[in-house]
């Protein structure tokens, strides 16, 4: 069926390689557990296609088995896998979770002890293959298909060279989103025997990249629009510092390339509703509420009790974009002679990093906490606990936690790239006179730059209640909920539709 306009209402595929509640190691978990749902209240039919880990099962939440198999080619062989389905939580969207044990059912998602799966091509060409014959199992009219990341990478590539002219895919056009130009899914060039395409997409223009097989390339080259997550990272990605080998490639495809920025799940990050918080707050009783948390932190980390002490977190995955290392050189300079108290909860990420924030915490136990490992309750609680949460990323293509921070009514501290320079405004006289500072942000220089910032916040903090106190109260009222965004998205799918019919003439 040919298909002149876009479907104001489209039926939006999602594949990615995580989704929260369900498996969830960073913010694209977030985003994929959160975006459909806010396109389900503006009328589009979302579902949600993800890999069946062991991990799925531990939320607790029914999953069924929906009685399809199917067996696709991977490489020489044959490989069977079926189709289990749940619920995004409070709605009524499916997720489709593609089951194959050898593949999926391991106690990690992507590795084990930091080290990847050294099968992971095999893992994600059988998911793309998987979600592709789903279409039409399932029967599903689908108008967009929005792949994420490299997992689903080559996605994009099997709709456009192998299932675009079939039946039951004719009026699919495909999007794909980059969550972070750092992982690109690069295999050796015999991987691309596993992808059963044919060696002539292995070029530098498709799916081949410093002479290796790669899955986020290959989603760009054959992707009929592409996003990525703030404003700020669709234009750093396409300079040499930022582009990870593959600015040029961003650049080949500046027509059809911006930013949307992230939202978040008001559902689950909420002061006035979370129940992970001990006492609810809202702007009106921020001060009480902060404080319950904040005890709350320090009694469960074992930093001394002190309500006045200036907290600030680090929330995140402990790998060198997040700049770990700068707060710890901060830290350093400045354990001896502040009050300042740090803590960190560190999920996955480097070994030497983890070391070192436990030599610091181990020395200043009273000053210095590590919870160590994925903890959503202490994301939440510290989140609400803290007074500053610090973000030096180098690069950060949205970044969640500095907009949770902002709801929570805690003051960021960011490093101005990505996601961090489109969402928090630094705090100057002229921001503060017009309402619109919400934090800190300093431009490039490491750890100097931080310290600087870090302490024009402390100085507030202890010295202007009053401003300390707007700051929070400009960071809690905006609207950094996914309405905004989902706008966008809608309007991005809407454009790939015409941006796909153009190619199509073109093709012709
Ligand atoms: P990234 O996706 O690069 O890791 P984001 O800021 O976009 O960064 O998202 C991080 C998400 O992961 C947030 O929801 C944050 O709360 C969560 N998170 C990170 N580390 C942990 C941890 N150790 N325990 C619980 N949640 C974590
Ligand atoms: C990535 C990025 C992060 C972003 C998240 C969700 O993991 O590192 O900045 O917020 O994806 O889009």
């Amino acid at each position: 069926m040919l298909v002149d306009e876009p479907n104001p209402r489209p039926t939006v595929l999602f594949a990615a390689g995580e989704a929260f509640p369900f498996a969830k190691t960073g913010g694209l978990g977030d985003v994929v557990g959160a975006l459909p749902k806010a396109l389900a209240e503006r009328g589009a039919r979302p579902v949600v296609f993800l890999p069946a880990y062991r991990e799925i099962r531990r939320c607790g939440l029914p999953i069924v088995d929906v009685g399809v198999e199917f067996t696709v080619p991977i490489g020489g062989k044959q490989v069977a896998g079926g189709l289990l389905r749940g619920k995004l939580p409070d709605s009524n969207i499916d997720v489709y979770f593609v089951r194959q044990d050898d593949y999926y059912d391991r106690p990690g998602i992507y590795g084990e002890k930091n080290v990847a799966y050294a099968d992971n091509c095999e893992r994600y060409v059988f998911l793309c293959r998987a979600v592709m014959e789903s279409i039409r199992l399932l029967g599903l009219e689908i108008d967009v298909l929005h792949a994420h990341d490299w997992h689903a990478g080559l996605l994009p590539a099997l709709h456009k060279i192998e299932y675009r002219d079939r039946p039951s895919y004719e009026r699919i056009t495909n999007v794909f989103t980059v969550h972070n130009l750092q992982y690109q899914g690069e295999f050796w060039h015999w991987d691309m025997l596993l992808t059963g395409l044919d060696w002539r997409y292995f070029n530098w223009r498709q799916m081949e990249a410093f002479g290796k097989l790669n899955l986020l390339k290959t989603g760009l080259a054959f992707a009929d629009a592409i996003s990525t997550v703030s404003h700020t990272y669709a234009l750093e990605i396409q300079t040499p510092d930022f582009g990870y080998g593959l600015d040029g490639m961003l650049r080949y495809r500046s027509d059809v390339l911006g930013g949307i920025v992230n939202g978040i799940d008001d559902t689950i990050w909420n002061p006035t509703t979370d129940v992970l918080l001990p006492k609810n707050y809202s702007s009106a009783t921020v001060a009480e509420g902060k404080a319950a948390s904040k005890e709350a932190v320090q009694k469960q980390t074992g930093l001394v009790r002190d309500a006045a002490a200036p907290l600030a977190a680090f929330i995140g995955r402990l790998v060198e974009q997040k700049g770990v290392d700068l707060i710890l050189e901060v830290l350093d300079e400045w354990i001896v002679d502040s009050d300042m108290q740090w803590a960190f909860l560190a999920g996955d990420g480097e070994p030497a990093l983890l070391q070192k924030v436990e030599r610091a915490a181990a020395a200043h136990p009273d000053r210095v906490a590590v919870v160590k490992g994925y903890s959503e309750p202490m994301a939440h609680l510290l989140t609400a606990g803290a007074d500053i949460l610090l973000m030096p990323s180098r690069f950060e293509p949205c970044g969640l936690n500095q907009l949770y921070a902002l709801k929570y009514g805690t003051v960021p501290v960011v490093h101005a790239v990505g996601g961090l320079a489109d969402t928090v405004v630094n705090t100057s006289a002229a921001t503060l006179a017009d309402g619109t500072a919400t934090g800190f942000t300093f431009g490039d220089g490491g750890a100097h730059r931080l310290g600087e910032s870090l302490a024009l916040a402390c100085e507030l903090y202890r010295g202007r209640p009053e401003v300390w106190a707007a700051l929070r109260r400009n960071g809690m009222e905006q609207d950094w909920s996914w309405s905004r965004s989902a706008d966008e998205y809608l309007e991005l799918y809407r454009q790939a539709f015409y941006l796909a019919h153009r190619q199509a003439t073109v093709d012709a």
